[in-house]
């Protein structure tokens, strides 16, 4: 694995607490981190992103005794979730703390917080000892960065240290569960999974993003993880189809396929087996960029069960796929 120096480390804890921006490596994605009680230092992250106001970030510490500073109340389900999930990817949502600044929740009065398992996403939050908020490291709407070269071909000079941690291990995004009812309610599938969670904390609700139900989550509303490419997502079936239409209106056509499909060529990129989520999580996002560098208009991607990490993939490809 890749590994920042010592002093890459001390140096990117400084810039920190200077209320610069850092990318470091988490287990799920790279994030772009700033002091997260600091508002001037959160407002460069909004500005480098491009990143809607409103829509929140996520508090990142070291463990759970600094996750409970940041908020008003601590449920029984939260020590459950904690105790099983952190260090991991699970965000947790619960009434944010008077110290946690607007800028920091998109002026709600909840603060999502997490603790990463990564070892040098750890050592950064130990040495800088503050809570470090951070969106995953790319442009608002574009594919979060599985490698720190994504995050630099998105953010370049804004940002003040870049810590390399090679490829991440999970591939998409943690898990966000709000605490701030009676039950859990599941807003983002990621890399802890439905049925992990209901093994500890029995039945949990699920966000619906019907148009018309209440926005839980801002980052819902908005389009996401989207290449330049348009993205197709089709069933195995309607895979061959799809792409001769294409071809035909003259697309530059690549594909992201299961081993089943037999399809093989230049731009299609096989993860694995339909059966083999974490793997197709693994390559996601990373496939979607390497295919827009290829010089491909069209993404045509098969759909995989929605089970485990499969709802999180899916999840991801069916925003990408939204009309722009
Ligand atoms: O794996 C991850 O979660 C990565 C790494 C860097 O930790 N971070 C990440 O952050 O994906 P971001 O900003 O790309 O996504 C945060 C999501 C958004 O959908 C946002 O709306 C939601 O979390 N969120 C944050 N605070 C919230 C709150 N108080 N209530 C509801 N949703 C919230
Ligand atoms: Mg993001």
């Amino acid at each position: 694995m890749a590994r920042p120096t010592d002093i890459e480390l001390t140096a990117a804890a400084e810039a920190l607490a200077r209320g610069e921006l850092v990318v470091f490596p988490t287990e799920t994605v790279y994030g772009l981190g700033a002091n997260a009680l600091e508002p001037a230092a959160v407002a460069r992250i909004f500005a480098a992103k491009g990143r809607p106001a409103d829509n929140p970030l996520i508090v990142h510490v070291a463990d759970e005794a600094a996750a409970r500073k940041l908020v008003r109340a601590w449920p029984p389900f939260a020590s459950k979730l904690a105790e099983v999930f952190w260090p991991g990817p699970l965000t947790l949502v619960l009434p944010r703390d008077a110290s946690v600044p607007d800028i920091t929740t998109g002026g709600l009065e909840s603060v999502a917080v997490r603790v990463p398992a990564h070892p040098i996403a750890k050592a950064l939050l130990e040495r800088a000892r503050v809570a470090v908020a951070a969106p995953s490291a790319n442009r608002s709407g574009s594919p979060s960065p599985t490698r720190v070269e994504h995050a630099r071909d998105d953010l370049g000079a804004s940002v003040a240290a870049y810590l390399d941690g090679g490829p991440t291990d999970v591939g998409l995004e943690s898990t966000v569960v709000s605490l701030l009812g009676e039950r859990p309610v599941l807003l983002r599938p990621g890399g802890v999974t439905r049925e992990q969670l209901e093994a500890v904390v029995g039945p949990i609700d699920v966000a619906t993003s019907a148009p018309d139900a209440p926005v839980l989550s801002p980052g819902m509303k908005y389009r996401h993880y989207a290449p330049r490419a348009k993205v197709h997502l089709v069933a195995s079936d309607a895979l061959q189809p799809t792409i001769d239409r294409l071809r035909a209106d003259g697309r530059r056509v690549g594909a992201i396929v299961s081993t089943e499909s037999g399809l093989a060529g230049a731009e299609v990129v096989v993860p694995g087996s339909k059966q083999d989520a974490a793997r197709w999580a693994h390559v996601l996002f990373t496939s979607l960029r390497e295919l827009d560098t290829a010089g491909c208009d069209a993404i045509v991607v098969e759909e995989i069960a929605s089970e485990g990490l499969g709802a999180a993939v899916l999840n991801r490809l069916r925003k990408a796929a939204e009309p722009q």
